[in-house]
């Protein structure tokens, strides 16, 4: 009987035990609860953790984004400033060939009609005759000289023979216009600029006149040449 008791006894203490047991192992799991309690409210710092990355990538794009247009757009400038560059180096070389272009031109007196648009100075002293030509039309040296063929017999550029020289011609007139005017008029001895300043030459006048005659004033007729030629002629020589 005694042995019951004891037997009730240690099955008492054991199912309290128990409890006990049970009820710490709840103490526990509240516990453990209570411990993962935090862990749960991890979800919501992780992701915004994971926002504020997101934020920082986004942040970055930005600042690469950014990085990018900034080079673009000093590749741009330096891309403009090369072409302009460029652009005055090949304007300055364009504008020397065509200024020595214009100075060989001049050279040759066969200088084409650019009237304003060469600045003066980039012809160093142009003989008077020279400027004259570039006033008037294309005269060409090798033209005047077919013009003036028959004319050198008594005709020559720097000094007298027969008749006065070109260049006392160029200086009585000014300017091969002048001499048209009086080519055109008919070549009267009271038009005539060297015979009206110099005795000498109007005593000659009349040798002048037959060949006025003969060989300007019917060849124009005829159509051979211009009266404005035959004086452009003479102002080219
Ligand atoms: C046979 C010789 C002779 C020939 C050829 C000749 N001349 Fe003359 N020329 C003279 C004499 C002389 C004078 C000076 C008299 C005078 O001025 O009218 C003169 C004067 C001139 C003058 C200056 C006129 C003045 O007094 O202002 C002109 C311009 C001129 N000649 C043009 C020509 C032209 C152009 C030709 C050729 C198409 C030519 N001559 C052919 C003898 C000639």
């Amino acid at each position: 009987m005694s042995k019951n008791i004891l037997w009730i006894a240690i099955l008492a203490l054991l199912v309290s035990c128990q409890d006990k047991i049970v009820s710490e192992s709840s103490t526990t799991t509240t516990s453990e609860q209570a411990t993962k309690a935090p862990a749960a409210s991890e979800t919501p710092k992780t992701s915004s953790m994971q926002e504020s990355a997101k934020d920082t990538a986004v942040v970055n794009k930005a600042a690469a984004d950014k990085a990018a247009a900034d080079k673009a757009a000093a590749d741009k400038v330096a891309a403009d400033k090369a072409a302009a560059d460029k652009a005055a180096a090949d304007k300055v070389a364009a504008d020397k060939a065509a200024a020595d272009k214009a100075a060989a031109d001049n050279k040759k007196v066969v200088a084409p009609v650019i009237q304003g648009k060469q600045p003066i100075k980039q012809q160093p002293n142009p003989a008077p005759s020279e400027i004259m030509l570039k006033a008037d039309s294309g005269m060409t040296l090798a033209k005047a000289n077919g013009l003036t063929k028959k004319c050198k017999s008594c005709h020559a550029t720097d000094k007298d023979k027969v008749g006065p020289s070109f260049k006392k011609i160029q200086a009585a007139y000014g300017s091969a216009n002048a001499l048209t005017a009086v080519f055109e008029s008919g070549f009267a001895v009271e038009s005539r600029k060297v015979a009206m300043a110099d005795a000498k030459w109007k005593k000659k006048a009349k040798t002048m006149t037959s060949q006025y005659k003969n060989l300007i004033q019917k060849q124009v007729k005829k159509g051979k040449l211009t009266y404005k030629e035959m004086a452009e002629a003479i102002f080219a020589k």
